[in-house]
């Protein structure tokens, strides 16, 4: 047997240089006259890791990391084709503890198969949801991912089959599926991973999420930022095509679906959803008043799912393995399992997917294994840059869309930052103001003129003016920007800014040595 190397040409291990560590493979087995054949997989997620090198031995897969350039030659000395020992030598990647940990069901093949590889994608139980689905009554389906409990992953946690009921219900000649893949939010990469490592999942779960609301187009709205997962979608969908999973009879199905990847131009706020159907119909990203629900009147005017990536990525093992397997997992009213993006300054940093649950203090201290730095942890942003700082003191909340609300926070996209006790609250407070000023789409005046004068008066708290006051009006302009704004982008950025405040107190002290705007 052809030992197959697996080497991740996922963007953040390419980051990390496994191009570099591809090319001084091949070029090693072409000097030692070696036959083997290299996929291009996916990454796990474990980030610190990377450039993680597998070989499939007789025993099961090996692996290497991080792997670097100059290990190369020495890797084939140990002889790493057979699973040979050396220092980069992990072992089996499924008992390495940041993965052994994790509940993969939506992640379950990313980084494991070759991305557009369909027959791959076959033989590790994928289509099964689909195959289901084409049997099904439309209604059928949308009870299945109801009864599942499965809630939007992109940040607002509305539940899924609630949404698609809506379209189902809607009479339409036309009706779309459109999925978020805009990933905006600091600290997160789950959409981007899932594009790259497993775009069959996404493409499965948007066919099902046609047939079940009778959308017959579908739409992905890729950042530009993500240039190689727009590749790995374009080709994905040719492949999905021409096998007959895309089309006018899907699976051999009376159903027709398909799908085309678009291109966004740069802004977060067409990350929300009625600015990026402007975006996606050549408009300007600017959000639209609601009502009108997408559902009901979406992209050019017709009954519109918006889901994000994950949501969609998660449907295939639904409805493959019923609404009951995935309910299972999680706590209270969310179900099922999340994929948590670790970042920032942190040791173990990647993505881990888990059921919901586990605490904010085990995900930082636990999984993610503390700061890089080595010194304490002070504050971990959750939710991107929207979601409230939560202080060590708040670290056992369990990761939980209601208990995460409790304390004034949201769980997001579930990307988390961790940040050291270095870190100036102050300044992320206007940070959180100066993000939404220039993000703003400028639509409504609590957001496009709030954010702008929530700067200057943290400048001049920061300046120590009239320190006291200035909170003051800070706390009241939050509460205008929180009640007054169109849509999250004004109405959230309140949680980092009121949360620094509240939780770390001390930062905002009057400090006559701070500059203003420093
Ligand atoms: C400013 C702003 C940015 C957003 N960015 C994203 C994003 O990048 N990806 C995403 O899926 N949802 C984003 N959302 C949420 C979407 O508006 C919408 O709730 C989501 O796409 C619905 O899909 P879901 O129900 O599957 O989560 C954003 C919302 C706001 C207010
Ligand atoms: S809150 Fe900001 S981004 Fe949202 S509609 Fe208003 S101005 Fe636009």
């Amino acid at each position: 047997m052809i030992p197959r190397i697996y080497i991740p040409a996922d963007s953040g291990a390419l980051a990390l240089g496994a191009e570099k560590v591809a090319k001084a493979i091949e070029k090693e087995l072409k000097e030692r006259g070696v036959e083997a054949k290299i996929v291009r997989n996916g990454s796990r997620g474990a980030y610190f890791l990377e450039p993680m090198v597998e070989v499939a031995t007789a025993e099961g897969r090996v692996a290497y990391g991080p792997v670097k350039p100059s290990d190369v030659k020495s890797l084939f000395d140990s002889g790493f084709l057979k699973g040979g020992h050396h220092k980069r030598w992990l072992g089996a990647p499924d008992k390495i503890p940041f993965l052994a940990k994790q509940t993969r069901l939506t992640f379950a093949r990313c980084g494991v198969i070759d991305p557009l590889s369909l027959d791959n994608y076959k033989s590790h139980g994928g289509l099964k949801g689909l195959e289901n689905a084409v049997a099904m009554a439309p209604a059928d389906i949308v009870k299945q991912v109801t009864e599942s409990g499965l809630r939007g992953r992109g940040g607002a946690g509305f539940p899924t089959g609630i949404k698609w009921k809506t379209v189902l219900d809607t009479a339409s000649e036309q009706k779309y599926i459109v999925c978020n893949a805009d990933e905006g939010d600091s600290a997160t990469f789950a959409d981007r991973m899932i594009m790259e490592g497993d775009p069959f999942v996404l493409i499965e779960g948007m066919a099902i999420a046609g047939i079940a609301t009778g959308a017959t187009k579908g739409f992905v709205y890729i950042r530009s930022e993500y240039p190689h997962a727009v590749a790995t979608m374009n080709k994905a969908v040719a492949v999905a095509r021409k096998a007959g999973v895309l089309g006018l009879n899907v699976l051999g199905s009376p159903n027709a679906f398909d799908m085309e990847i678009r291109v966004g131009a740069g802004a977060y706020v067409c990350g929300e959803e009625t600015s990026l159907l402007n975006s996606l119909e050549g408009k300007r990203g600017v959000v639209r008043a609601k009502p009108p629900l997408p559902a009901i009147q979406g992209l050019f005017g017709k009954p519109t799912v918006i889901n994000n990536v994950i949501s969609l990525a998660s449907v295939p093992i639904i409805m493959d393995k019923g609404a009951a397997y995935y309910k299972d997992f999680g706590m209270g009213r969310s179900r099922g399992t999340i994929p948590i993006q670790i970042a920032g300054n942190v040791k173990h940093g990647g993505l881990f997917e888990t059921a919901f649950g586990l605490t904010l203090g085990e995900i930082v201290d636990e999984i993610g294994g503390g700061t890089a730095s080595g010194r304490p942890v002070k504050a971990v942003q959750v939710g991107g840059p929207l979601g409230a700082y939560f202080p060590r003191a708040l670290f056992d909340t369990p990761f939980d869309y209601e208990e995460f609300a409790k304390r004034d926070g949201l769980i997001g996209h579930a990307g988390i930052t961790v940040f050291d006790d270095t870190a100036d609250m102050m300044k992320q407070a206007r940070f959180a103001m100066e993000f939404c000023a220039i993000e703003s789409c400028g639509k409504c005046t609590p957001c496009r003129i709030g954010s702008t004068r929530g700067m200057e008066v943290l400048d001049k708290v920061a300046a120590g003016i009239e320190t006291e006051k200035n909170l003051s009006l800070v706390t009241d302009l939050c509460n205008t920007m929180k009640f007054g704004s169109l849509c999250a982008l004004g109405g959230f950025t309140p949680y980092p800014v009121m949360s620094s405040i509240t939780h770390f107190p001390e930062d905002f002290k009057p400090a006559p040595t701070r500059v203003a705007a420093e």
